[in-house]
């Protein structure tokens, strides 16, 4: 079996390399030539955990190859579309470009027999609109979303836990392709849905809505904990111990970034006032405002504990919007550290994968190779990224090097107990 991916960011160059270690000739294809090369050396253009590995793998054995010239995805038996579907500019639509170009770029190269099988993250009515301009070629769509975790790419990619098919009416065809291909995960009983196009692409999205509600609604819980003196964290404990609620994604703090969550559901909000639903979906806008209040909050804290010792001096101990990445997009440790940079304050931020990324982004940024660096000579130190780096710190350690005696934690990640034994103000989210 012959398979291409189009695009090669975070998704596409970890299914491309996923595709290559299940025995498939793999060809994956970007614009970006920067990026084709290092993928050719077996680089990947960004951290993620196992993937390193998994690329030069595929690389060395001659199965996985990369190109910017879409010609090559001709011959194909599936052709994946992984290209990224980013807020348009100006608007909280998604903007498809990127898609829209890929498909009509793979048209001169389609044949009967082909099925393109989309990935990206779509508004709903995408996937039939695709499907309409790629009928003509005789290839057909599916629409076959991804759900896999920053950080967790490579396990979620080869061992997810749901395979979603949305096919045309009665394309057998399409569903036979589709299980060949992921066989191999299939035989270890993972499930599988075969659903219409505007289920599939609603799955996904309405996934990522859920997600984000959840984490929206503790952080609301946080608010409220704060003012009249509860402890979000064992809250989210006792209610996460009903198994219909369930503890995961109920970590109060800074909130959720990225690549996905802040814009998807923003999307997701603006498809449904096309669609005339607006009001029905007017509850992710809270989620939204929600999540971005934790952001001023925090500056809030830290600009609060400044002033009280007569500092202005920061540590930032994570950039990242997650552990485990050096991704920065809309990464809340990131806005944070931007805007106590722009309110005169002098930060000076770690993170153990994010420098390079973070520094295109806020060019100005003071960062530092070490939490030592970083501490030393701060008035104030502030986690916005809970890396483990971080959780293992030894704050009696610290406290020799650093004479900051407060430390706000915007992750609810760090030993409280611990830290205060070492003579530290704990100010937790
Ligand atoms: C998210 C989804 O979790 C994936 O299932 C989905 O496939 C992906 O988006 C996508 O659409 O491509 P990801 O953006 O990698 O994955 O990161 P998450 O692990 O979901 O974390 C998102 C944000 O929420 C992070 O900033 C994280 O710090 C924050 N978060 C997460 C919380 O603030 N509290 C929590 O309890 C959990």
């Amino acid at each position: 079996m012959k398979i291409a991916v189009i695009g090669c960011g975070y998704l596409g160059a970890v299914h491309a390399a996923a595709m290559a270690s299940l025995g498939y000739e793999t060809i994956g294809v970007d614009v970006d030539e920067a990026k084709i090369e290092r993928l050719r050396r077996g680089e990947p253009p960004f951290f993620e955990p196992g993937l390193p590995e998994l690329l030069r793998a595929g690389v060395d054995a001659g199965t996985l190859r990369f190109t910017t010239d879409v010609a090559e995805a001709a011959g194909s038996d599936v052709v994946f579309v992984a290209v990224g579907t980013p807020q348009r500019a100006g608007s909280d639509a998604a903007d498809l470009t990127y898609v829209d170009a890929a498909v009509e770029s793979l048209l001169p190269h389609l044949a009967a027999g082909t099925l393109v099988a989309g990935k990206s993250t779509v508004p709903v009515g995408t996937a039939q609109r695709l499907a309409d301009l790629i009928a003509p070629t005789g290839a057909t769509l599916a629409w076959n979303p991804e759900f896999l975790r920053e950080g967790f790419a490579v396990e979620d990619t080869l061992a997810p836990d749901r395979l979603v098919y949305g096919v045309a009416d009665g394309d057998d065809a399409a569903v036979a392709a589709l299980d060949a291909v992921y066989a191999r995960i299939l035989e270890r009983g993972t499930d599988r849905l075969v659903v219409n196009y505007a289920t599939a692409e609603l799955v996904k999205v309405s996934a990522n809505a859920f997600l984000a509600t959840k984490i929206s609604f503790i952080n609301a819980m946080a608010e409220l904990s704060e003012s009249v003196g509860a402890d979000v964290t064992q809250l989210a404990d006792a209610i996460g111990l009903d198994a219909r609620i369930g503890r995961r994604f109920l970590n109060a703090g800074l909130g959720f970034g990225g690549g996905c969550l802040p814009k998807d559901i923003r999307a997701f909000q603006a498809r449904a006032d096309e669609l005339g639903h607006g009001e029905t979906l007017g509850f992710l806008r809270e989620v939204d405002r929600i999540n971005l209040r934790r952001r001023d909050r925090m500056v809030a804290l830290i600009e609060r504990e400044l002033e009280r010792v007569g500092g202005d001096r920061v540590a930032m101990l994570g950039l990242a919007f997650k552990p485990n990445s050096d991704d920065v997009r809309d990464s809340p440790a990131l806005d944070v550290s931007r805007r106590l940079q722009e309110g005169g304050r002098v930060v000076r931020a770690y993170d153990p994968e994010a420098r390079e990324t973070a520094l295109r982004v806020v060019p100005g940024l003071e960062i530092v190779t070490s939490v030592a660096d970083a501490v030393c000579g701060a008035d104030v130190l502030a986690l916005g990224t809970e890396w483990q780096e971080f959780r293992d710190l030894d704050p009696a350690a610290l406290a020799g090097i650093t004479d900051a005696r407060v430390v706000v934690d915007g992750r609810n990640a760090l030993d409280a107990a611990a830290w205060s034994a070492a003579g530290f103000r704990v100010i937790g989210l």
